[in-house]
């Protein structure tokens, strides 16, 4: 079998100030790569297709990592959805696109849990995408999504290429978006409990009426997995990364209040949107082969907790 990574591999994270790219460029540091290409915004705008291609061209990298995107939760989603449509869909273009055309042997894309159908059955299997309609709140997300996999699939069986995606569950950790208006529910959760605790208020309120069930990972664990994903997954497709277990979105909020302020109360503001009433993953394609996720959610609410003080809160007056 040929090695499909080695530590000279020249391997391009595009995304690497984000909550997945940085978490992909510290496991591929920590593994010994020392060819590993990154570019900022003002470098290689990906959305653009010339600057793609001319960045592409001069550093040829071997082996592509898109965990590029336009990210946000639910209100982000709701509120943005040409953005989010039209965002990631020229980004998976014109990085997939540009790949073939120089010759990237290997490239993974990351997608999301958001491209299955509203009511899928669960756990959800590889399977299962396109055989009903999307969540509304984050269909255009979805969509752009779904045509990232079939480009990859496409231009394998046209052009040969090696190129497959993963399908994260939430992720959360170092480096995670904590805005209100744009973050995902768990960094949600952790700022509002801290912000409660700093200004000395009893209530949290929370989104929802807390019974949807999600799934969460570990950003450090998801690197891990799309590096063993890259040197093992022979396959094509789509392949599902996360943990194989969800909680009520009331039992995430009752764990990260007992992590940030344990004296808080919830309060459910059920006017707001909560999205699908459940979505678990079955990982069992990537248990099969070998992976397995290591952080548990309450050594990963904590260490996230600690890195949003360190790094996002104000320092105390
Ligand atoms: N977060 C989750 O819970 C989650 C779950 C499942 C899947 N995913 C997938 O994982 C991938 C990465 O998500 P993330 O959470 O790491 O997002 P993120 O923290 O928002 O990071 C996105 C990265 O993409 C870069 N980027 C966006 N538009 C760009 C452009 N036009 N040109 C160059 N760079 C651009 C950003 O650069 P700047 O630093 O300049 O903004 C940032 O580095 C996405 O494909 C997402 O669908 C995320």
């Amino acid at each position: 079998m040929t090695e499909l990574l080695s530590p000279k591999t020249r391997i391009f994270v595009a995304g690497h100030r984000g909550l997945v790219g940085s978490a992909i460029l510290r496991h591929l540091g920590e593994a010994g790569f020392h060819e590993v290409l990154t570019a900022d915004r003002a470098t290689c705008d990906l959305s653009h297709q010339s600057s793609v291609e001319s960045w592409m061209s001069s550093h040829r990298p071997e082996v592509v990592l898109l965990a590029a995107g336009k990210v946000g939760g639910i209100y982000a989603n709701d509120h943005y959805p040409a953005e989010f449509l039209y965002e990631n869909t020229m980004i998976h273009a014109n990085v997939i696109h540009a790949s073939w055309q120089f010759g990237v042997r290997r490239l993974l894309y990351l997608g999301s849990s958001c491209i299955y159908p509203k009511a899928c059955p669960q756990p959800i299997r590889e399977e299962y995408l396109l055989t009903g309609p999307l969540e509304p709140t984050n269909a255009p997300y979805a969509l752009a999504k779904i045509s990232g996999i079939k480009m990859c699939d496409s231009y394998r069986r046209q052009y040969g290429c090696d190129f497959f995606s993963a399908m994260p569950t939430n992720l959360y950790g170092p480096c995670d978006n904590f805005d209100l208006q744009t973050s995902h529910v768990l960094p949600a959760l952790i700022r509002k409990f801290h912000e409660a605790k700093t200004q000395g208020q009893a209530e949290v309120e929370v989104w929802g009426t807390g019974t949807v069930r999600r799934e969460f990972l570990h950003v450090d664990d998801l690197a891990g997995a799309c590096l063993f994903l890259l040197k093992n997954f022979r396959g094509t497709g789509h392949i599902n990364v996360g943990t194989g277990e969800d909680l009520t979105i009331q039992e995430l909020a009752e764990s990260v209040r007992d992590v940030v302020y344990p004296e808080a109360r919830l309060k459910w503001n059920t006017e707001m949107p909560e999205g699908a009433p459940r979505k678990l993953l079955d990982v069992s394609k990537i248990q099969e082969l070998g992976w397995r996720h290591s952080i548990e959610l309450k050594d990963g609410l904590r260490s996230a907790y600690q890195w949003f003080l360190n790094h996002v809160a104000e320092p105390a007056a």
